[in-house]
């Protein structure tokens, strides 16, 4: 039984937002944004609504792959910003494209969402439950976004991208690795939902300094423990695909893994942080580009919000 991604797509609103135009809002500057983190642009959805980059995504899958709606077994969407809690985004994919024979929910690990979602779709494919998969990383975390908080606001960004998974005799996940610190899950927090509910407390709130070290350290371990596991070694990785939280993390893993920087791909100067959107937005973008190649062995890495971090390696 194995695993193969037959389609890929991506989508993110039209509003771009520069860090000139943050300059204008906030004590900020370009170079200090720039330098700090990599971004220079992030696109910023006017509605809020996740579910409809989402479904913009989900079109695309069946167009692209040549399927119709009724042929997808399961929807999965990984986000922390879903429109609302109930119905979840993934039941309002499934109910505009409709997919009737499909079953539909969210899944949340923040940042790590989509790497998670393919360990779940693994699973699924391999008990038999589901044929094929739609998983779609989707995010609108401008409406988490508390505009006054430099030291956030700066950071994320909107889209979506996704995934058509399905059994193959010539591809297969190698490995995968979840992990949780829950213990530290206060250095990252968004939606906090105390009762009353409090507009305020559904903002970003984060301790940068905190989740970068657990960036840093965590995710190089995380990196190396699913690759010896997977009986492989660094070199055999032609791709390692890291959510894309700060350009600064992905050079430091980089160099801790003592891999060519070449081998990291980075899209965040123009997306910004898009949590569980960034990993499909990435790959999504490395095969347009045709980056990636039937037979390339590839690893994501997802890390953030629990804390969290899921590493996974595709012969793709
Ligand atoms: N513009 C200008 N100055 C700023 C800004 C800003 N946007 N934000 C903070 N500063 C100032 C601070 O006030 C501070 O000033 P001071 O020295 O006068 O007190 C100074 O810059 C340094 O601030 P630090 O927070 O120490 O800056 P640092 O070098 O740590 O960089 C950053 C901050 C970029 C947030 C970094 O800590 C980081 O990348 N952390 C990881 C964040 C991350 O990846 N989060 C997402 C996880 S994924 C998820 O699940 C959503």
């Amino acid at each position: 039984m194995g695993f193969q991604i037959t389609a890929a797509a991506s989508y993110v609103p039209t509003k771009v937002v520069s860090n000139q135009d943050l300059e204008s809002m906030m004590d900020t500057s370009d170079e200090w944004i720039k330098s700090r983190t990599g971004i220079t642009q992030r696109y910023i959805s006017e509605n809020g609504r996740t579910s409809e980059l989402c479904i913009n995504v989900a079109q695309q899958l069946l167009k692209q792959h040549g399927l119709k709606a009724h042929d997808i077994d399961l929807i999965i969407v990984a986000t922390m910003s879903p429109d609302s809690l109930t119905p979840s985004t993934a039941s309002i994919v499934q109910g505009a494209i409709g997919a009737e024979r499909a079953g539909a929910f969210d899944l949340n690990a923040a940042c790590s969402g989509f790497v998670y979602g393919m360990s779940v779709a693994n699973g699924m494919l391999k008990s038999g439950m589901a044929k094929r998969i739609m998983l779609i990383g989707g995010e609108v975390l401008s409406k988490l976004v508390d505009w006054s908080d430099r030291g956030t606001a700066v950071l994320f960004g909107d889209g979506a991208g996704g995934v058509i998974i399905q059994d193959s005799e010539y591809s297969n996940m190698l490995n995968s690795k979840l992990e949780s610190i829950g213990e530290q899950g206060q250095y990252l927090t968004a939606g906090v939902m105390n009762k009353p509910v409090q507009v305020s407390d559904f903002n970003f709130e984060m301790n940068g300094r905190r989740v970068y070290e657990f960036a840093t350290k965590q995710v190089p371990y995380s990196i190396e423990e699913t690759v010896s596991e997977a009986g492989l070694e660094l070199k055999d990785i032609d791709h390692f695909l890291l959510h894309q939280a700060n350009a600064r993390i992905i050079k430091q893993v980089a160099k801790k893994l003592n891999e060519p920087i070449e081998k990291f791909p980075c899209n965040i100067d123009r997306f910004g942080n898009t949590a569980a959107a960034s990993e499909p937005l990435l790959l999504a973008e490395q095969l347009a580009n045709n980056k990636i190649k039937r037979g390339d062995v590839i690893l994501l890495s997802g890390f953030g919000g629990g804390l969290t971090i899921a590493t996974t390696i595709i012969k793709f």
